[in-house]
C-alpha cells in the first residue's frame, strides 16, 4: 500500500474522513493533487470524490471550517476555500459524451467509475479518506507506474477519452511539456499520439477560449518548445495557429539557404523561458503598475505569459516578407512590422484581450530587431534614447527578447554578437541614468505652451512639442524644463508666435 505521510497531517482531510463516514458515504481526494504529491510538487487546490452527492458533504465540510461553500447543482458540484486552498466536492460519475457537445450525460457511480472516465492515468489516481485504509492510493490504471515511467496515456482506449472530451488531446500535450524535465522527458504513447492525429478535427467542438486557456498554460512552461512541436506533430497546430505552421521549411537557390523559421522560433521561445527564469530568480526583473495615478515598481515573480507571446510570434511575419535577391542572398524586409500588424488577427482568432497586453505584443514585435541592430551599428546616444523613447518600461523584456533572438550554428557568431549586445545594455544604462528616458514626459505640456502664447489647442502646440522631444532624443538640449522652454521660445518665434506679455 503506497501512503503518501506529509498528505496524512492535511486537517481538512481528516475532517472530511469524519464526516464521510458519518453519512456512511466513500470519499477519496482525486486527480492533480494525488499526482502532484508523488511529484513533490505541493498542490494548491484539492479535488474531492464522494460516493454519493459531493454537495451534501461539501455543505457539512464547510459548516464546520467555518468557510462559505459555492454549489453549483447543474454539474452537482461544491466547492469551498481551507486555508488558501479552493477544495472542490463531486459524486462520483459515470460519464459518457454526444458527439457534438462537451457536456456529459452524467449518471451516479463508484469510485472506478468516475477513475475511469478520467483524462489520463496520471490523473486517475486517488487516495482513500477511510478510516480503514486511510491515505492509501487507489491506483487502478496504473497511474503510478506511469509518472515512474514518465508516461501520458489515457485510461480508456484513446479514442473514446478523446472523442468524449477533445481538450484532452491538447491537455496531454500540456501534461507532457509541464512534466518533462531536463533529465527526464515525459512523453505521450504513440496510440495515443496516433489518436490525437486521427481526431484532431474534433477541436471544432472546442470554444477558442479554452484552447487558448491550454496554450497559455503551455506557454510558461520552462521549455514551452515541446508543447509546440507535439501540437505540429499531431496536426493540431495547424488548426490552431496555422500562422506558425507557415515558418516551417528552408529553401534553396543558387546555393543560397535560409534560416529554418520555425525551429528557430522554437530556439528562441526556449531561450526567453530560460533567460526570464534566471532573471526572476535572481530578482532582476520590474513591472510597472500605476495605482491611483503613481507608477509602482514591482519585482517579477512569476513568468510574463505576454514575452512568451511575443517570443512565439517575433517573426509571425516572415513568410510573408520572404525575398530571394541575387546579391543579398534572402531577405525578409520589414517582417517586423508586417508582424506585428498580424497579431490582432491572431488574438482575436484565439478570443485573447484585445488590450494593453495586445499592445505589449505587438510594440516586441515591431521593435524585436533594433536592440541587435545597434550591436552591428554604431550605439549612437541618440540611437540609444530613440530606442528607450520607444520601448518606454519594456526595454528590459525587449532587450530579453533580441538576446534570446541570436541563435546560429555557429558558436563563434553567437558569442561574439552576444558580447556586442552587452554593450548596447551598458550603454543603455548609462543613457538611461543620464537622460531618464525610459519614462519620457516632454518637460514642456501643452497646456504651458497655450498659456505662454494666449492660443487655443491647435496644430501647432503638436509641432513645437515633437520638435522639442527630438532635439531631446537627438541629444541637441538636455531633457529639463529650462532648456526645453528656451528651445521652445526660438522655434516658436520663427513660428511667428509672440508669447503674451504675462507669458514672457
Ligand atoms: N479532468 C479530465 N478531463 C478534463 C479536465 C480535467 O479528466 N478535460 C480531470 C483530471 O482527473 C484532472 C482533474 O479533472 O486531474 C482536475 O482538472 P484540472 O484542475 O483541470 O487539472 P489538474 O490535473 O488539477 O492540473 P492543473 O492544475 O495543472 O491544470
Amino acid at each position: 500500500m503506497t501512503v503518501i505521510q506529509g498528505f496524512l497531517d492535511n486537517k481538512i482531510f481528516h475532517i472530511i474522513s469524519d464526516i464521510a463516514e458519518s453519512k456512511g458515504v466513500r470519499a477519496f481526494v482525486i486527480g492533480g493533487y494525488v499526482r502532484d504529491c508523488f511529484l513533490g510538487r505541493p498542490g494548491k487546490d484539492i479535488d474531492v470524490v464522494v460516493e454519493g452527492s459531493g454537495i451534501e458533504i461539501a455543505e457539512a465540510v464547510a459548516e464546520v471550517v467555518r468557510s462559505h461553500v459555492s454549489v453549483f447543482r447543474n454539474f452537482g458540484t461544491a466547492m469551498l476555500r481551507y486555508r488558501g486552498v479552493e477544495v472542490e466536492f463531486v459524486g462520483a460519475r459515470k460519464e459518457s459524451y454526444r458527439r457534438d457537445s462537451r457536456k456529459p450525460i452524467v449518471e451516479n457511480g463508484s469510485l472506478e467509475d468516475d477513475q475511469r472516465r478520467r483524462d489520463f492515468t496520471i490523473n486517475a489516481m486517488a487516495f482513500s479518506l477511510q478510516k480503514e485504509d486511510f491515505g492509501a492510493l487507489v491506483d487502478p490504471f496504473g497511474g503510478i507506474r506511469d509518472l515512474d515511467a514518465g508516461i501520458i496515456r489515457t485510461p480508456l482506449d484513446p479514442d473514446t477519452t478523446y472523442s468524449d472530451d477533445p481538450l484532452r488531446m491538447i491537455r496531454a500535450i500540456r501534461f507532457a511539456t509541464k512534466l518533462s524535465s531536463s533529465d527526464r522527458p515525459f512523453r505521450i504513447v504513440p496510440e495515443s499520439l496516433e489518436s490525437i492525429r486521427l481526431n484532431r478535427g474534433r477541436l471544432e467542438i472546442l470554444s477558442r477560449e479554452r484552447i487558448a486557456e491550454e496554450l497559455n498554460k503551455m506557454l510558461v512552461c520552462d521549455r514551452p518548445s515541446i508543447g509546440f512541436r507535439l501540437m505540429d506533430e499531431t496536426g493540431l497546430l495547424e488548426l490552431i495557429l496555422p500562422q506558425l505552421c507557415r515558418l516551417k521549411g528552408t529553401e534553396n537557390v543558387e546555393g543560397h539557404g535560409h534560416k529554418e523559421n520555425f525551429s528557430h522560433t522554437l530556439e528562441v521561445l526556449d531561450n526567453v523561458a530560460a533567460a526570464e527564469a534566471e532573471a526572476i530568480a535572481a530578482g532582476t526583473l520590474k513591472d510597472y503598475e500605476f495605482e491611483d495615478g503613481e507608477e509602482k515598481e514591482k519585482i517579477r515573480t512569476e513568468p510574463n505569459l505576454w514575452l512568451r507571446w511575443a517570443a512565439l510570434l517575433h517573426d509571425i511575419g516572415k513568410p510573408a516578407t520572404k525575398r530571394f535577391d541575387k546579391d543579398a542572398g534572402w531577405t525578409f524586409h520589414g517582417h517586423e512590422v508586417v508582424g506585428a500588424r498580424m497579431i490582432p488577427k491572431i488574438f482575436k482568432s484565439l478570443k485573447m484581450p484585445l488590450n494593453e497586453k495586445m499592445k505589449y505584443v505587438e510594440k516586441l514585435v515591431l521593435l524585436h530587431l533594433r536592440p541587435i541592430a545597434l550591436v552591428t551599428e554604431e550605439v549612437t546616444d541618440s540611437a540609444v534614447r530613440r530606442l528607450l523613447f520607444d520601448a518606454g518600461n519594456d526595454i528590459d523584456d525587449l532587450m530579453l527578447l533580441c538576446n534570446a533572438d541570436i541563435t546560429s550554428k555557429n558558436p563563434r557568431k553567437v558569442e561574439r554578437l552576444r558580447q556586442n549586445f552587452e554593450l548596447v545594455r551598458r550603454k543603455l544604462s548609462e543613457v538611461e541614468a543620464k537622460d531618464a528616458i525610459r519614462n519620457f514626459k516632454n518637460p514642456v505640456t501643452g497646456e504651458y505652451i497655450m498659456e505662454v502664447y494666449g492660443i487655443p489647442p491647435c496644430r501647432q502646440i503638436g509641432e513645437l512639442k515633437e520638435y522639442i522631444k527630438n532635439a531631446i532624443l537627438d541629444g541637441v538640449i538636455g531633457n529639463n524644463f529650462e532648456e526645453a522652454d528656451r528651445l521652445m521660445r526660438e522655434k516658436a518665434s520663427r513660428m511667428g508666435l509672440v508669447p503674451l506679455p504675462s507669458g514672457q
